[in-house]
Order: structure tokens, then sequence, then C-alpha cells
């Protein structure tokens, strides 16, 4: 049997989701004033896939080979503080991504957006309380985390939320309403509005380990291809599904790239050179968890294959 077949996914999953949500209800407890408590919690706990989360939590799993024989309470700690601040950045990515002023979306995650519900002054605030509590989920005393741990974290995190990455990503998506991209501007495009904190996601993964020598360093190279590989396919997969899918099925309005008439992977190959180029990507992602040489890369391989198969 492949260890892909005798990995237990499902088992693997529901483990760790339950740990991010926990973890996550812990980080957000009531407080006030409670219309800002409502809507982060809105946001954050109602749903979503969690595929930030996960796919930290899969790329410390697979960099575990480095710690050594003694268990490291401390690094699965900084695992999951990492985890929760990746959803947390994403989902104040979305808040602010379904506002009137950028894509005016009334559904998300199958709920109204918050916007809808709460206001939009309040989405505004909601999204950014969202971000910054991620920097304070990742920042602990130091007892709890290393402090060169929370560095290397924050600075994975900011790099990739900021102006290079998701940010920097929006401002071009929004930019380019209307205009025909070359593949390498759309590459691009998704690289950074999607593929940064895919990309992060892992590395943060990755950053919480022991080792740091030559292979190790190899091994994180490995790993950021794959997510990079990975990213771009995630965001040519949200684009087929957007023509594709149903609301029901995908919890948010389909159709409005094309209403938008924003720039995105089908409108320039096709859905069906859209979808081949997405599993072209997912070929190349695989390649590199095997050439990698870590033994526990089947979490990884399973989300990635999520990626390309989902529905929602
Ligand atoms: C949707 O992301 C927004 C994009 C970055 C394209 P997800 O498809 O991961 O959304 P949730 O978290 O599952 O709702
Ligand atoms: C959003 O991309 C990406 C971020 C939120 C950073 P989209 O606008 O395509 O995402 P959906 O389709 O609304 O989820
Ligand atoms: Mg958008
Ligand atoms: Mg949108
Ligand atoms: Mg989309």
């Amino acid at each position: 049997m492949s260890e892909l077949q005798s990995f237990d996914w499902s088992g693997w999953s529901e483990h760790e989701l339950k740990r991010v949500d926990l973890a996550m209800q812990q980080w957000l407890k009531p407080f006030e004033p409670q219309a800002l408590y409502e809507s982060m919690s809105h946001a954050l706990l109602g749903g979503g896939k969690r595929l930030r989360p996960l796919l930290c939590l899969a790329a410390r799993e697979a960099m575990r080979e480095f710690d050594g024989a003694k268990p490291r309470a401390d690094l699965e700690q900084a695992a999951l503080r990492a985890a929760c601040a990746l959803e947390m950045v994403h989902a104040y990515s979305l808040v602010h991504d379904d506002m009137p002023c950028m894509d005016n979306d009334v559904l998300r995650r199958g709920l109204p957006t918050v916007h809808v519900k709460f206001g939009e002054s309040m989405a505004l605030l909601c999204g950014d309380a969202l971000q910054t509590l991620a920097f304070e989920v990742i920042t602990p005393e130091p007892q709890e985390v290393s402090e060169a741990i929370q560095a290397r974290l924050c600075r994975i995190l900011s790099r990739a939320a900021g102006l290079q990455g998701m940010c920097g990503g929006q401002a071009i998506d929004l930019s380019s309403v209307g205009l025909r991209l070359t593949q390498a501007q759309l590459e691009l495009m998704h690289a950074k509005k999607t593929g940064a904190l895919l990309r992060a996601s892992v590395l943060m993964g990755a950053a919480c380990s022991h080792l740091e020598d030559s292979r190790w360093q190899s091994c994180a190279q490995f790993l950021t291809t794959f997510a990079e590989k990975l990213g771009l396919a995630f965001q040519v997969i949200d684009d087929v599904l957007d023509v594709v899918s149903d609301a029901k099925t995908l919890g948010k309005t389909p159709g409005k790239d094309a209403l938008n008439d924003k720039p995105n992977f089908v409108a320039l190959l096709g859905l069906e050179g859209a979808r081949d180029y997405a599993m072209g990507l997912y070929d190349e992602a695989l390649d590199q968890l095997s050439q990698s040489g870590l033994k526990q890369t089947q979490a990884l391989g399973a989300l990635a294959a999520l990626v390309v198969h989902r529905k929602s």
C-alpha cells in the first residue's frame, strides 16, 4: 500500500480542525463592544475550509523529523498559534474583499457578509482587529514560544499579508478591472493576492521546527516551491468554481468575476484550459514533495488534492 493510501486523512484533518477551532475560540472570547466581537466571531468562527491552518500544521508535521527524539511542546504550540493567525488574516481579507468598495458581495461561507450583517464601518474595524489579533497570537510570552521563532513567524506573515503579498495583489486585482492581462501578469496577481498567504502557511509551519542545517534549508526550499505551485492552482480553481458552481455549494455568489469584469484564468485559458493548468500545477507540486526526501508529507499531499478537487 502506498504511503498516501495508508494515511488517515479524515482522522488527521478532523483532529487538527478541532484543535484549531478550540484555540481560536479561546483567543476570541466575548468582549465589549459586543458588535465588534460578534462581527469578528461571525467572520472567523462561521465556517470555511481552514485550508491555511491545515497547510501550516501539515508543514510542521513534515518538518518534525528535524526535532530529534525529545517531544517539543513549544514548537507544537508555535505551530498552532501560527495556524490560527493565518486564519485570522485570511478571515480579515475576506471581510474587506466582500465590502461594497471592493467586490460588493453579500454571501460568504453560506452566510450574509459582515458588512451586510453589521454595517460597513464595523466590517472595516472587524478586519483591522482580526489582522492585529493574528500578530498578538504569534507573539506570546517567551516562555511559551522562543523570541527567535516569534520573530520568524512575524517576518513571514507580515510580508505575505502586506504590500508585497495579499494587499499588493488585491490592489492589482482592483486596478485591472476591464483589462486583459497576459498570463504572466495574471500569475503575478494571483501569486500575490492568494498565493502569498498560502505560501506563508507552509513556511510558517516549516519555521516551527528545530534544526537549520543544509538539509533543513533544502527541504524548506522544496516546500516553498510546493506551496507556490499549490497557491497558484488554488486561485485558478477559485476562478473555475466562480464560473461552474452554484451559491449553495460555493457558499458565495458565483459569476462575480465575469460580472465585475475581473481578469481571471477562465477568461484567459477557457474552462478546460484553466482546469488542465491547475492539474499540471498540482502534479508539479507533488513532485516537489517527493523530491524533498521528507518522510511525513502525506498531509501536505492530501491538502494539495483537496485544493484541485474541491467543490467549494
Ligand atoms: C477564498 O478562500 C478566497 C480566496 C483567497 C480565493 P477559501 O476558498 O480558502 O475560503 P474559505 O476559507 O474556505 O471560506
Ligand atoms: C480574494 O479573491 C482574495 C483575498 C481575499 C485576498 P477573490 O475575490 O477571488 O475571492 P472570492 O472569490 O471573493 O472568495
Ligand atoms: Mg476579490
Ligand atoms: Mg471576492
Ligand atoms: Mg474568486
